[in-house]
């Protein structure tokens, strides 16, 4: 994958993972580094493409194994495009959801076959996994709240239920507790501020950034 860093950002609906990155992109280009910020699904032309179809129309408009292999011809395009020529510029890239969104979303709480999710990431993935992933954690109760109140919301998977984004909740956590040296999990209740110090604190050591708050943006 070569000099560059990958960095990933998970969770559940409305667990403010968007503001977040933002907050950490500032924080690191201000050391100097080239940041790049992208989102999946989506992060090129064809894979945002993508994402229209699959985040749009009724909650059952796709099945959990069509989602699977959507999200996966979303994602190899965005590698081949965007995430595999930026680290091997070595830029620290920062993308806001990534493959265990397809473990959580349509494995752990859609049922899909994990044996097809660790095939589609051995052969589409390849190398570029993430050194760090952090893992936004939020009562589903509080994150749907959130999330529902946006008035850009893209609503198809928001309005899966109670019990799907319950069975989200543990897939993340279950992810997080497998890979203990990739993953953090980040309480992600409270302000921005308050989710911003968690951050630092869970990601600053790997990106030689200090804890303090004292930086960019306070
Ligand atoms: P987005 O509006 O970016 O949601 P959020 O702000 O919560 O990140 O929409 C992304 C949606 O796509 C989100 O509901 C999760 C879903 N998703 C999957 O189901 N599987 C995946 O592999 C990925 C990357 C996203």
């Amino acid at each position: 994958m070569s000099g560059g860093l990958f960095i990933t950002f998970e969770g559940g609906e409305g667990v403010g993972k968007s503001t977040q990155v933002r907050r950490l992109a500032t924080r690191l280009e201000a050391t100097g580094r080239e940041v790049v910020v992208t989102r999946e699904p989506g992060g090129s032309p064809g894979a945002e493409a993508i994402r229209n179809l699959v985040l749009n129309g009724s909650a059952d408009r796709w099945s959990p194994v069509t989602e699977t292999l959507l999200m996966y011809a979303s994602r190899r395009d965005h590698i081949e495009r965007t995430l595999q020529p930026a680290l091997q510029r070595g830029a620290v890239v920062i993308c806001d959801r990534y493959a265990d969104s397809t473990r959580a979303y349509q494995g752990a709480a859609g049922g899909t076959d994990p044996g097809l999710i660790s095939a589609l990431e051995h052969f589409i993935l390849e190398d570029v996994r993430p050194a760090l992933t952090l893992v936004f954690d939020l009562d589903p109760e509080l994150g749907l709240a959130r999330a529902l109140g946006r008035p850009d919301a893209e609503a198809r998977f928001e309005s899966k239920g109670l019990d799907f984004h319950r069975r989200l909740r543990a897939g993340f956590l279950a992810i997080a507790s497998a890979e203990p040296d990739r993953c953090r999990i980040v309480d992600a209740s409270g302000d921005p501020d308050a989710v911003e110090a968690r951050v630092l604190a869970a990601a600053g050591p790997v990106l030689g950034l200090g804890a303090d708050l004292g930086g960019v943006g306070t």
